[in-house]
């Protein structure tokens, strides 16, 4: 290949390095302890799956089915996608491995890759991670609930600062559809104001225009009827039971009557959870009720309700502490000592955290090496013999053997 240009990560996607890495084990640990508890299994699922599984449940007119997904064919003339989000391949696995045949609900937690083609922006990448859960199999609002508060818990537990909710319903689809219809009247009637895009969409999807940030759009909107009013009695039933809940348990929410969510599978309730610590792409995490997905996918009727959240956005906003790992043992190679590997591996046999000399640095070096590294304990190892050396104190003894030197290690490391 011609050009002998930096080769840099791919556009909108990032590497982790160390202490990120470090930050997000914690975080990772943070979930397994909450989802597990609750119920929880962890599930993964491929990273790409047939494309069809996306169109059909995120939705033939959404941005992210539209203009957002990296596709590509394999050799065998197949489409397949890097997968946009997590609730379509979950439920496809569902499907797949009989899982309705289980006592229900059926729930899930999983942590990895997704890929959308947006514009990059602080928070905003075509490569990111999401946690989610999905709770499979049942209507009962406790599980609407149960998965907007793990949400909450998660990102107080991570430290995550200035976090709203805003809590919504879109009822069936029925009455979205009447609704929509009623709504493209009403926007109809005010057309000259609407934005270009919005205009375009009006056919395909009438209440993307709440989603707009043009201002002759969102004064429309403003006085457009909302969907909430129109709830048929189950479903306004359901929603209050979920308000209910939230409210015994004490956390605050806005309720939002034009809560629009960018995927199509959502019924009943929606919600968002959003930081003020983040700029425009304020959303840390999101989800609500999908009663109609898995019968779309081909499967009998079975509600489900879950959440994701991004990681990146969680830790732009958490302080959560990456933490330093410290070694309580560094060796150090005093002249042409060929022992101090058998050494390390000893310590480490022995269940020392144990780095040792591997750049050739001299006798002085090596121990501002291991000050710098934090280590509680040196042991240095020469042709002649060995000592162990309190890094703390400066106290330093020989000692005759291995054995001897365990002994001494373990006094300092304690
Ligand atoms: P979503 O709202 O599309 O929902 O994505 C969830 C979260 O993923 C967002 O709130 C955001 O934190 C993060 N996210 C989305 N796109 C990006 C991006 N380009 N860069 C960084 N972070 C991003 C879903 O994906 C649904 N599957 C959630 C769900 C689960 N609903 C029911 N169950």
């Amino acid at each position: 290949m011609a050009g002998g240009g930096k080769l840099q990560a791919p556009r909108g996607t990032f590497d982790v390095l160390p202490e990120d890495g470090r930050r997000r084990a914690k975080l990772r640990a943070l979930c397994e302890e909450l989802f597990e508890p609750a119920g929880y299994g962890y599930v993964e699922t491929p990273i790409f799956e047939a494309t069809e599984l996306f169109a059909r449940g995120v939705g033939e007119t959404t941005d992210i089915v539209q203009k957002e997904m990296f596709t590509f064919e394999d050799q065998g003339g197949r489409s397949l996608t890097l997968r946009p989000e997590g609730t379509a391949g979950v439920c496809r696995a569902y499907l797949e491995h009989g899982m309705h045949k289980q006592p229900q609900p059926v729930k899930l937690w999983y942590w990895g890759q997704f890929f959308r083609h947006e514009a990059p922006q602080a928070g905003r990448y075509r490569q990111f991670n999401q946690v989610g859960i999905e709770a499979i199999g049942s209507d009962d609002p406790s599980l609407d609930a149960e998965s907007i508060l793990l949400l909450f818990e998660l990102l107080e537990k991570s430290g995550a600062k200035g976090v709203r909710l805003r809590l919504g319903s879109l009822g069936t689809p029925e009455t979205r559809r009447a609704y929509s219809e009623e709504l493209r009247d009403y926007l109809r009637g005010r057309e000259g104001e609407l934005s270009d895009e919005v205009r375009g969409r009006l056919d395909a999807n009438p209440l993307r225009a709440f989603d707009s940030d043009h201002p002759g759009t969102q004064a429309v909107v403003k006085d457009a009827p909302k969907l909430l009013d129109r709830l048929n009695e189950e479903d306004a039933a359901h929603f209050a039971e979920v308000r209910a809940l939230l409210d015994e348990a004490g956390r605050e929410y806005e309720v939002d009557d034009a809560l629009v969510r960018g995927i199509d599978y959502y019924t009943r309730t929606v919600f968002e959870f959003t930081s003020d610590a983040l700029g425009a792409q304020s959303g840390v995490g999101g989800g609500g009720r999908y009663d109609g997905l898995i019968e779309m996918l081909g499967g009998p009727h079975t509600p489900g309700v879950g959440f994701a959240a991004g990681i990146e956005r969680i830790l732009l906003v958490s302080e959560l502490e990456a933490g330093q790992d410290t070694p309580d043992v560094y060796v150090v190679r005093d002249g042409e000592s060929t022992s101090a590997f058998v050494v390390l591996g000893a310590l480490r046999g022995a269940g020392f955290s144990a780095q040792m000399e591997q750049a050739g640095r001299s006798l002085k070096g090596q121990l501002k090496h291991a000050d710098r590294l934090g280590a509680r304990a040196v042991v240095i190892v020469g042709s002649e013999g060995m000592s162990v050396r309190d890094m703390q104190s400066g106290d330093q003894r020989d000692v005759s053997d291995l054995a001897g030197a365990l002994d001494a290690l373990k006094q300092v490391v304690a």
